[in-house]
């Protein structure tokens, strides 16, 4: 903790928390085992988050693509999701963290979106970490919503052509009022985005651990933003 320098934390950190599977399987056990092995991964990452000082954290939760997943899997995570929240919602608002949910609501099970909406109203009001939970979603789908939104305003005379802009667009996203990705991390060994926040992790330094998300501590964070710390951020530009 005392080499993590507290005037170069990353804002926006987003997780892809990926090896569930792996894990259970591992243990010749059932895949959802390893999901629920996964909330204390979850628990750890937002208390060390909230603790640093970290603005926002956006957690790949369930995408878009993992409704073709088998059924008794997608029932068990969303099960899993509807008992979780409930359990953590009261130590989330104790610990002054506003929690939010971005993707297509509409498409959750009733219970787990009344769930999720209970959270998002009882936390509303917290001024600390902002905690993003990504359920049914993915980058495409985000950007395209922000495009029906963006076409919807230029129609209804609300904004002019021109006007629309990096800045503008970014305000439909459902990230805002959240800055730019700045440390993305994906667990679990594999080298890629999967759909994650495309349009927001353009400059977002990449991090990818071997570590299974089930096994995922504080440690692992704090190191990840150690060497997020030794990166050299350049965003296209030279240092000369
Ligand atoms: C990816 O591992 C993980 C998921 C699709 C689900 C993650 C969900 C949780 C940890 C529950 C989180 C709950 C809250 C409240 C945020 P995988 O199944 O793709 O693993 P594999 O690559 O080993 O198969």
């Amino acid at each position: 903790m005392e080499e993590i320098s507290l005037n170069n934390l990353p804002k926006h950190i987003a997780v892809i928390m990926d090896g569930n599977g792996r894990w259970a399987k591992s243990r010749g056990a059932l895949r959802i085992f390893g999901h629920q092995n996964g909330i204390k991964a979850v628990r750890e990452t937002v208390e060390a988050c909230a603790e640093l000082g970290v603005g926002y954290l956006t957690l790949y939760t369930f995408s878009t693509e993992n409704w073709g997943r088998p059924q008794v899997e997608v029932d068990g995570i969303m099960d899993l999701l509807v008992k979780t929240i409930g359990d953590e919602v009261p130590r989330l608002h104790k610990n002054n963290v506003q929690m939010k949910c971005i993707g297509d609501m509409d498409a959750l099970p009733a219970t787990a979106r009344k769930n999720m909406e209970k959270g998002i109203e009882t936390t509303k009001n917290n001024t600390g970490l902002v905690l993003n939970i990504a359920l049914s979603y993915s980058g495409k789908w985000d950007i395209i919503q922000a495009v029906r939104k963006t076409a919807s305003a230029v129609k209804s005379g609300e904004m002019s052509e021109e006007a629309i802009d990096e800045e503008q667009f970014s305000h439909y996203l459902s990230t805002y009022p959240a800055p730019d990705v700045d440390m993305l991390i994906r667990t679990g060994g594999d080298h890629r985005i999967s759909n994650y926040l495309l349009w927001q992790s353009a400059y977002a330094e990449l991090l990818f651990l071997d570590v299974l998300w089930p096994d995922f501590r504080k440690s692992h964070l704090l190191e990840a933003i150690k060497t997020f710390q030794t990166r050299d951020r350049r965003f296209g530009k030279t240092h000369d």
